[in-house]
């Protein structure tokens, strides 16, 4: 297939996987369902917007598109807070799905007239990583709602190998090339590039994420009672925040999962914990949590051969053998499901499943050059005034295969944990 037919394939699946994620009635695509989150009719026409924005108007804003001025803004996530946007005068359901439709067929035109090879395929790319993003915000979205469930338990998944939970595979001292260049990875968002070299001691890594079960311990331990394991900001918000167990678990031993109440599998990796919870229980294990330096060397580094894999398994597309991606499972897989998913050092289930906390911020790689989208990342860098940023890695159930790799990079606030956040601890040798 040539770049530009898999372009249209990933435009045309990102789409039908935003149509299901709003195919519910106009009240309950309007509906705000936590203060954290927009309106499924926002991100909707949002995806529409940028979708314009990019890849009709040259990513120009002052260039007339298919909306007025007026209503065009109301899409602009710098100018209006999540909590705001159920109070804007948005576009109805069906206004919002026509607009959708119209960006799309002109686009997709304007993919068919684009010569093979030429350097504009990179913004079709980021435009599908832009609409699965949100698909993955949706989910969020659709995960805090109360009420009957709208969506079913999700798809089956491959079982786990006990024995797994708490151990570790060592990764020695030395150099590997961190982040990616545009030729091996041409759909890489700016944030991941340029490819470096860079030097890092000794560590040990979980070899899965820190399940369920383990965290039911520290629980049962006193974890969340005992300030001496968390930091003075993150044992701060415990206290003021009223923080007692994961976001979801309910004081019987329950959990909620889209509307569902079921019993929680003591062998699935932890979601819905924020930085703060993840720090304390790594404290209270005898660990720490990773850098996205180390975690990135023990998801992509091949040391026997000394070059970087594509994925940690080696060059061949993620499947449902080799991790839990695309959201149809709405939950992460058990621990040990994917050995044919392990990486270089062993480490397994670094992509899919969970979204991993590090301890870095996000900082620019030296040479870091933005991309035409140029406030997708500048804005969160550290430093910058908009806030306190922890950076995650590996993705969640809930990533499109299509758009992630072990460069990829996402950020949030330390204390939120309505993502599909998980940890993976990591010891000093
Ligand atoms: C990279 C997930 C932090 O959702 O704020 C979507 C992605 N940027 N639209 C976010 C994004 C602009 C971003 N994260
Ligand atoms: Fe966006």
């Amino acid at each position: 297939m040539t770049s530009r037919e898999v372009l249209a394939e990933e435009l045309t699946k990102a789409r039908d996987r935003t149509l299901r994620l709003v195919d519910f009635d106009d009240a309950e695509v309007r509906r705000q369902y936590d203060p954290l989150m927009s309106p499924l009719v926002w991100d909707l026409a949002h995806i529409g917007q940028q979708e314009e924005l990019w890849l009709l108007r040259g990513g120009n804003p002052d260039r007339p598109g298919l909306l007025s001025r007026q209503v065009d803004q109301l899409y602009d996530a710098f100018v209006h807070s999540r909590t705001a946007r159920v109070d804007l005068p948005l576009l109805p359901p069906a206004d919002a799905r026509a607009y959708c439709a119209t960006v799309r067929g002109k686009v997709l035109d304007a993919l068919d007239a684009l010569p093979e090879g030429h350097p504009d395929a990179f913004t079709f790319g980021m435009v599908v990583s832009h609409e699965n993003q949100h698909d993955e915000t949706m989910l969020q979205a659709l995960n805090l709602r109360s009420g009957a469930p709208l969506l079913d338990r999700g798809a089956a998944l491959p079982a786990g190998r006990a024995g797994l939970a708490g151990t570790s595979v060592e990764v020695p001292a030395g150099t590997f090339v961190l982040g990616v260049d545009p030729v091996a990875e041409p759909f890489s968002l700016d944030n991941e590039r340029p490819a470096h070299v860079a030097d890092v001691p000794a560590f040990r890594i979980g070899r899965v994420p820190v399940t369920n079960g383990e965290w039911r311990a520290f629980i049962d331990d006193g974890g969340y009672d005992q300030p001496r394991w968390w930091s003075e900001a993150g044992w701060a918000h415990r206290q003021q925040a009223g923080l007692t167990a994961p976001l979801f678990w309910n004081g019987d031993g329950t959990r909620t999962r889209f509307g569902h109440v079921e019993d929680i599998p003591a062998d699935e990796p932890v979601q819905h914990v924020d930085f703060f919870e993840a720090e304390a229980y790594a404290a209270w294990a005898g660990a720490r949590l990773p850098t996205e330096i180390e975690w990135e060397k023990a998801c992509a580094w091949d040391p026997a051969a000394g070059v970087r894999r594509r994925f940690p398994w080696g060059g061949a597309e993620p499947t449902s053998e080799r991790a839990n991606l695309g959201g149809s499972a709405l939950r992460p897989a058990p621990v040990g499901a994917y050995p044919g998913g392990a990486s270089a050092y062993g480490a397994e289930q670094m992509l899919g499943d969970v979204w991993e906390w590090t301890t870095s911020t996000l900082r620019p790689w030296p040479g870091f050059t933005p991309m035409v989208y140029e406030q997708y990342s500048a804005p969160f860098f550290d430093g910058v005034a908009s806030g306190d940023y922890r950076v995650l890695r590996g993705g969640s159930w809930a990533v499109a295969a299509g758009i992630l790799r072990p460069s990829f990079r996402n950020w949030d606030h330390p204390i939120r944990r309505q993502i599909f956040s998980g940890v993976r601890l990591a010891w000093d040798v």
